[in-house]
This record gives C-alpha cells, sequence and structure tokens, in this order.
C-alpha cells in the first residue's frame, strides 16, 4: 500500500488542475483494500475513491482521503463457442484493455476505444461513444461494501444501467461501494455497430473488422475532441439531454435544423453540443477556461484555470442554454 500525505493531484484529474489532498492512498490488492477498510482512521476520514480522474472537476483542495485502486490483472473466467467472460482488475487502463481485445478478436468494446480512464471507472460511468455503451458487455461487477467490508457482486441487471448512469452513481448509492474487478462477455463472432454519425463513411474501402473500426474511432476522436494532454479536459461536461416530443417539435418550428436522436416515441435526445453552439458559446472563455471551438460539449483547462473558474463558465453555458431553449444540461463532470 502506497500512502502520501499533502499530495498533488495533477496528474491524478484530466484538467490537471493544481490541487492537493490531505492523503493519497493506492492498495495494490484485495488484502490491502479490506485493511484499509478497517482502519479507524481512514473510516474516520472523508474519503474519495478515484479511477484517472478523467470525469472529476476539483473546486479546492481535498481534506480528505483520496483512495486509488492499484488491482491489475487480465483473466479468462469462461468461454463457450461464441463469447468470452474476461475479469478485469479495476486499474487496468481502459484503451490499453480494449486493444488487448480487438487484438485477440473478441468485439463489444471497439467502439469504446480512446476513451481516457480505468476499468473500474467505465463500469461506474457507463461510458459510451459511437452507439454503443459499456453495460452492453459488462457481465458482472465485484466490489466492496465500504462500510461493513463485505464483497458483493453485482450481475449486470442489479446495475441499474442507463445513458451515463449505474447504480454505483445513484445519489444513495455514491461512494458506498469500491470497485475491484469487472466482468465482461465479449463476442468472439463481432457484430459491428458502424451507424452512429461519420464513423460508416470513414471506414468507405476498407474490411470491417475490430482493428479498422478501433483505428477509425481513434482518428475520429482525435479529430473532434481536444487532446486532453494539451488542454486539460474531462472529455463531455455536459450530457446531452433528454426533452419530450412536444418540445422538441415547438423548437423545430424556430431551429428548422436542430438534431436529435430519437429516444422512444414520446422523448429525444438532443445533442448539448448543437445547443451550446447556437448560443454562440464555442470558444467562450472565462479565466484560464474555455469553450472548446472543437467540440463545444468539452470545456478545456487552456491557460492554468482553476476549479472555479471551469464551473463558473459551465454555470454560464447552463444558464444561455436554458433561456434560449428552456432545456437544462447537466454536468457530467462530478464536482468534488
Ligand atoms: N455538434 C454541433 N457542433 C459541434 C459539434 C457537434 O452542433 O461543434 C452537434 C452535431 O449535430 C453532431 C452532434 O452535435 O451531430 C453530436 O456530436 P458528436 O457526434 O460529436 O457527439 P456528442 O453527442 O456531442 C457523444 C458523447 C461523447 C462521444 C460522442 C461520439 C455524451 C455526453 N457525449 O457526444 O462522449 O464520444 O457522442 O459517440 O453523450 C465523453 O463522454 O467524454 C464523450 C466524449
Amino acid at each position: 500500500m502506497r500512502i502520501y500525505e499533502n499530495y498533488s493531484l495533477f496528474d491524478h484529474n484530466t484538467f490537471h488542475l493544481d490541487v492537493k489532498t490531505r492523503w493519497f492512498v493506492e492498495y495494490e490488492s484485495e488484502d490491502e483494500l479490506v485493511k484499509l477498510m478497517k482502519d479507524e482512521y481512514f473510516l474516520s476520514q472523508k474519503v474519495l475513491h478515484i479511477g484517472k480522474g478523467s470525469n472529476l472537476l476539483f473546486l479546492s483542495d481535498f481534506d480528505g482521503v483520496i483512495v486509488h485502486s492499484g488491482i491489475k490483472g487480465i483473466e479468462i473466467v469462461r468461454e463457450d463457442a461464441n463469447h468470452i467472460w474476461l475479469k478485469v482488475g479495476a486499474a487496468e487502463n481502459w484503451d490499453s484493455f480494449v486493444a488487448f481485445c480487438v487484438d485477440k478478436n473478441w468485439g463489444g468494446i471497439e467502439n469504446l476505444s480512446h476513451i481516457p480512464g480505468e476499468v473500474g471507472a467505465s463500469a461506474y460511468q457507463n461510458i459510451g461513444a459511437y452507439g454503443a455503451e459499456v453495460s452492453d458487455c459488462i457481465s458482472e461487477v465485484h466490489t466492496y461494501f465500504i462500510e461493513t467490508g463485505e464483497k458483493k457482486t453485482f450481475h449486470n441487471e442489479d446495475c441499474c444501467y442507463s445513458y451515463r448512469y449505474s447504480f454505483f452513481k445513484g445519489p444513495e448509492n455514491k461512494g458506498l461501494y469500491y470497485i475491484s474487478h469487472v466482468v465482461y462477455k465479449l463476442s468472439k463472432q463481432p457484430e459491428y455497430k458502424i451507424d452512429y454519425g461519420d464513423l460508416r463513411n470513414r471506414l468507405e474501402g476498407k474490411i470491417i473488422q475490430l482493428s479498422t473500426v478501433r483505428e477509425a474511432i481513434i482518428a475520429l476522436r482525435q479529430e473532434k475532441l481536444p487532446n486532453p494532454v494539451t488542454e486539460g479536459n474531462a472529455g463531455s461536461f455536459f450530457m446531452n439531454p433528454y426533452i419530450c416530443m412536444a418540445h422538441y417539435e415547438g423548437l423545430k418550428k424556430h431551429y428548422r435544423d436542430i438534431p436529435c436522436y430519437p429516444v422512444n416515441d414520446e422523448v429525444v435526445k438532443v445533442p448539448a453540443a448543437w445547443l451550446i453552439e447556437q448560443c454562440g458559446l464555442k470558444g467562450k472563455t472565462l479565466g484560464g477556461a474555455a469553450v472548446s471551438e472543437k467540440q463545444p460539449l468539452v470545456i478545456v483547462n487552456r491557460n492554468r484555470a482553476t476549479g472555479g473558474e471551469i464551473a463558473l463558465l459551465a454555470e454560464e453555458v447552463q444558464q444561455t442554454v436554458k433561456e434560449k431553449f428552456g432545456i437544462e444540461i447537466r454536468p457530467e463532470v462530478n464536482y468534488i
């Protein structure tokens, strides 16, 4: 177990905010995690369990313990003619795991290539992109219930997955479980989902296989999203809002090209990027923070922004969109 005091979180949040935590603890095994959960001092502290910090916005220093899993490893737990089940440590890098599966020709998560973060967070956030959600490939989530230290396995249906949501994110469960491993069920006869956005065009003239889909997605993301290495960011800052059909039809009278993704007969999802762009907020800055010109759904740390500046800019975006369209857009990023 590694324990650091007054530790900089600069490399543990993709906004690259220079904030500190009172304690930073990294456990390497389930035994160490169990030991930590029995520690009285630890139990008396404010605790936050993080992955790679790719969805966190620190508003100030953290006066407590930040915990990070160091549990790694990829293990085959079951296999039949069509599928393979892999148990993966929460600390495995997400994109390296995707690359590993693509290389073995196991399909299901290739559309989620190049998403920053770790395996544990994939199950917590229900990451999604290009028409795929990780929940479609999650078989089980192995956790520890912090209050009692007991192990608890959640099957896919217990995780209450929906768009960018899981049981673990729910307000009544947030922070109560540590994810140690995730079991993914992948397909040995991959079916391709390439009808989202520009993906099919990108694949034109290529043999459709997992590796070409992965390459196309990486190229699309590099083209469309700001690079978190040069401009700290947390990917989509906002979720795409759901609105009722009547509201959408009303807006369509004024904005004939308003895009939407149908959810069901009564509800559509509207791209927040479009709403933000229509408000003229692309490139808008506040202090060191900016709404990305490349993809306005993303807020970037352009010039040593503070968490407060990023939050203020986000609030301004939310208010402007609300005033113009009567639509509330909610942050996907967690404010700490
Ligand atoms: N759009 C604009 N202006 C822009 C960019 C986009 O108007 O500058 C509109 C266009 O109408 C476009 C639509 O927004 O068709 C959707 O844009 P895009 O396909 O880029 O995706 P998104 O809906 O904005 C979602 C995810 C992304 C994921 C992409 C691709 C959310 C909150 N975001 O964004 O996820 O990569 O789809 O599948 O659902 C992330 O979560 O960090 C993330 C990047």
